[in-house]
């Protein structure tokens, strides 16, 4: 085998490691993504495009939607009460109606991890 050959092996190697090495990386970055965008979609209206509760919908609301960046109110909830509240709405962790279900998203457990990883970024 000529070196050119050889090196365009090795070269081809490298590259397959590399793109299989980065696979869960691009795919974090996927679901943290689809978060985003979805949050923006979905809950921006009520909590604020930066989570700061201060939506367009929320001035009449009573009680107001989070605030995401209250570190107090962090610190009593766990990621499941999230997960749960974004999934199956305010009821099924015992805040207000108000707080629309996603039932769409039950299936979607990854997407709804990243959902709740963003609302904890904006309590740090
Ligand atoms: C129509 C307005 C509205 C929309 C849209 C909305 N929320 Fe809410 N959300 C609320 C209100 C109101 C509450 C309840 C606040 C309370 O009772 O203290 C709430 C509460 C929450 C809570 C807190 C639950 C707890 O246990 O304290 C989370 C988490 C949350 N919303 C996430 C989201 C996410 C994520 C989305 C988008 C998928 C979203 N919300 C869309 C109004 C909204």
């Amino acid at each position: 085998m000529g070196r050119a050959a050889k090196t365009s092996i090795i070269a081809a190697f490298v590259s397959a490691a590399i793109a299989l090495g980065n696979l869960p990386l691009v795919l974090a970055d996927s679901a943290s993504a689809e978060a985003d965008r979805m949050m923006s979609e979905r809950c921006a209206v009520c909590h604020g495009e930066n989570g700061d509760g201060q939506g367009p919908s929320a001035e009449n609301m009573n009680p107001r939607p989070r605030n995401f960046h209250n570190r107090q109110w962090q610190k009593s909830v766990s990621d499941e009460t999230l997960a749960k509240a974004i999934v199956y709405g305010g009821p099924a962790v015992g805040v207000s109606a108000a707080m629309p279900a996603n039932p769409d998203l039950a299936g979607q457990p990854e997407l709804v991890a990243a959902m709740v990883k963003r609302i904890r970024a904006w309590g740090k």
